[in-house]
């Protein structure tokens, strides 16, 4: 490591000594998600497992809770439930990545940790570089910068980043998210064959592609894996309009699936769907692990979109990561459930079981503000909801076949609220931390991922039925599961 580095790194470190009794103190501190020790996380990079421990890195502002030239923070777990803060894995020290270690991603190669980032640099006129960029390791805890391994090609404006590389046969491919000289968002691929010297291929696939039309300015954060028969990318554009239900934060996540021309580099696919219905969710990251499953994991939060106002800047925090997911492909869509190693965290199980008829029926034993909760629900007439700390609601309204998370807004406590419509519901399932809700409805068909931040002392939980509903329900408390 460069001098530079190292005394980033160093700063760093004091920032988190410094701010730690303040972080702590947060009544919304989160017990089983990942957060930064200090400052400002975005998203998740370099998502792994290597010699059986889960590597999470992310995208780290030690200095403020806003962002500007990222770190690489880095987690690891062996059984994706505990969790340790390792050493920053990367400091923006060196001028092809001075303004920051932007995302990436990490393979496994020759005994080696082999990650990949986007260096990203701005001249005196604020005008922007971007590199693509390596660094190893050896242990999974120290990394040794490499440089600079691709440049930026022809047709590219600067936004061009966020590497993501995968082996196929016996080749290297990268996806790379891009905007064309046009400022049109763009997914742009490469190949190797040592993962050094890199070929560019072209476009996988386009704004204006008969199957998406005009589709936003800039894409970023894009994943390509095979699941269950079908080539899906992954990816988050950027500009692209509301339209009723979907579309409704600033900036989108979502997927195209069919199948990948490794020849051509031509992604031969479907329409867009979005992923989350949630008001937080952005750039997540997959990976295969040993156990071949596809996990995913996102950033619960989006660009741009109330960050200023989250009430925990005031203990020097912001944002958080969702919890770990595993991906199927079913049916021409992806569908998300919790990892089941998830069910280790579960603690002093309570069981409730009842018929609804335009009542309210309140959740008395054992209050606790932080547990996951499983209610099956059948028979619904006219609509059903199920309020959380009288700050965050979710009603499912049969006669619509709609679903919908509503909740106060940080700024002024007014309502708001995300949909989708849904034939019916019969299961959902809730990770409730001390201020997010994940919710899996009818097992991971449709999720919805938020942030929530309801007052301290407030810890009701309240179902309630406007005409008829049958329900059986189970909640476990959960404990802290992030070692800090
Ligand atoms: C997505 C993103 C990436 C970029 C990173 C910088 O949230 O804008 O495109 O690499 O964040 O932190």
């Amino acid at each position: 490591m460069t001098s530079r580095n190292e005394e980033l790194v160093a700063l760093a470190m004091e920032e988190i000594e410094k701010a730690g009794a303040v972080v702590k103190s947060d009544p919304h501190l989160p017990s089983f998600h990942l957060m930064p020790p200090v400052g400002l996380l975005n998203d998740p990079n370099g998502f792994i497992q290597w010699n059986g421990v889960y590597h999470v890195f992310f995208q780290w502002m030690p200095f403020k809770t806003e962002h500007g030239a990222k770190f690489w923070g880095h987690y690891t777990s062996t059984d994706l439930v505990n969790w340790t803060l390792r050493s920053p894995a990367l400091a923006p020290g060196d001028w092809f990545d001075k303004n920051g270690c932007y995302s990436g991603s990490a393979v496994a190669h020759d005994d080696k940790m082999v990650l990949f980032y986007t260096g990203n640099v701005k001249d005196e006129g604020g005008n922007r570089e971007s590199y693509q960029c390596m660094a190893e390791s050896s242990d999974g805890i120290t990394f040794d910068k490499k440089g600079v391994v691709l440049e930026l090609p022809e047709g590219y404006t600067p936004h061009f980043r966020d590497p993501k590389v995968w082996k196929h046969e016996d080749k290297w491919f990268m996806v790379i998210g891009a905007q064309n000289s046009e400022e049109e968002g763009r997914v742009v691929l490469f190949e190797s064959l040592d993962l050094t010297r890199w070929e560019y291929k072209g476009d996988v696939t386009a704004s204006r592609h008969q199957k998406l039309g005009e589709f936003g300015y800039m894409w970023e954060c894009p994943d390509l894996f095979e699941l269950d028969g079908s080539d899906v990318l992954l990816f988050s554009p950027q500009g692209i309009e509301a339209e009723g239900y979907s579309y409704q934060n600033v900036y989108q996540t979502g997927y195209l699936s069919g199948e990948l021309d490794y020849e051509t580099g031509i992604l031969n696919h479907d329409t867009f769907r979005e992923l989350d219905r949630g008001f937080e969710f952005y750039a997540p990251q997959t990976t295969e692990d040993e156990k071949g499953r596809r996990l995913l994991i996102g950033w619960m939060g989006v660009p741009e979109q109330g960050e200023a106002h989250q009430p925990t800047r005031k203990h020097h925090w912001l944002h958080t990561l969702t919890i770990p997911r595993e991906l199927r492909y079913r049916g021409g869509k992806l569908i998300q459930k919790p990892v089941a190693e998830l069910d280790d965290m579960r603690q002093n199980e309570v069981v409730k079981k009842a018929t609804l008829s335009n009542e309210k029926m309140e959740w008395k034993e054992g209050n606790t503000t932080v547990y996951e909760l499983l209610v099956k629900v059948k028979d619904v007439e006219g609509s059903f909801s199920i309020t959380f700390r009288n700050n965050a609601a979710i009603v499912f309204d049969s006669v619509e076949k709609l679903l919908t998370l509503k909740r106060r807004r940080f700024v002024d406590g007014s309502e708001e609220s995300r949909s989708c419509h849904i034939e019916s519901v019969s299961e959902l399932r809730f990770y409730v931390d001390s201020s997010s809700i994940e919710v899996f409805i009818n097992g991971g068909e449709e999720v919805f991922t938020s942030r929530y931040f309801p007052a301290e002392e407030d810890d009701s939980l309240v179902f309630k039925s406007n005409g008829k509903a049958d329900i059986e329900a189970v909640k476990w408390d959960i404990s802290n599961h992030i070692k800090v």
